[in-house]
């Protein structure tokens, strides 16, 4: 079975995915996290993100693996071979992961990464494609949003928690100028799916969020 979690930066979906992953033992796939590692990449290899050809030809010499700690529940980000979970979320990569994440040719080389990681057993996809492109036919389709006021004080008070020093406008440039080139996008734009389930999480807690999706689940017409 395969559930798709779609939406906009700072709605919940990594929050709430991997918390619904554990308590139904899917495998939970970070699929912002593979153009996260791709966008570091290209970063440390001093490549201009609008050198499309060299960015093409760098991700198909690129392993990019997810590994998951069953103990942890915590998802490791492997660029060939070393972990970079956590620098995939600095703001350098940050800043440039949706004009990387919007070239065809990287779509189509993620594409088949994701589509053979979640058929490998009952999966929990988050990204912005997953329930249209990625997993059209997914059982389950969610699509969480929140306002941008809430998104944005999220992704700070989260930045600002794991120690990341942003100020308050950076997050509000970010994520508008990330939801504009991710919707835009010719290729798989981050949209909700006609099927998808729109949650609004914007006045909800996580228990919230995660007890409304799981009586979405259980409800055998939706
Ligand atoms: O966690 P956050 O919402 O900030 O972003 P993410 O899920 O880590 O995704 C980072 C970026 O990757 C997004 O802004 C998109 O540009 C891109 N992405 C995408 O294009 N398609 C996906 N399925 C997932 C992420």
């Amino acid at each position: 079975m395969i559930i798709a979690i779609d939406g906009p930066a700072g709605a919940g979906k990594s929050t709430i995915a991997k918390i619904l992953a554990q308590k139904l033992g899917f495998l939970y796939i970070d699929t912002g996290a593979m153009y996260r590692a791709l966008t570091l990449k290209v970063i440390e290899k001093g490549l201009p993100v609008d050198d499309l050809n060299g960015i093409i030809h760098l991700a198909k010499q690129t392993k990019i693996e997810l590994l998951h700690d069953s103990c942890t529940a915590e998802l490791k980000v492997l660029l060939d071979g070393n972990d970079v979970s956590k620098s995939i979320r600095e703001t350098r990569v940050t800043k440039f992961v949706s004009d990387v994440a919007k070239i065809k040719e990287v779509r189509e080389i993620m594409l088949g990464l994701q589509r053979k990681l979640g058929l490998s057993t009952n999966s929990i996809l988050d990204g912005r494609d997953i329930g249209t492109v990625v997993f059209p036919d997914a059982q389950k389709k969610i699509f969480l949003d929140a306002n941008f006021q809430e998104r944005t004080l999220r992704r700070y008070k989260e930045l600002k928690d794991s120690g990341y020093p942003v100020s308050l406008q950076e997050i509000e440039n970010d994520l508008s100028n990330r939801d504009k080139i991710d919707s835009t996008r010719e290729t798989a734009p981050l949209k909700k799916a006609d099927d998808a389930i729109l949650v609004d999480t914007t006045s909800l807690s996580i228990d919230q969020v995660v007890d409304k999706i799981l009586n979405i689940l259980n409800s055998p017409n939706e």
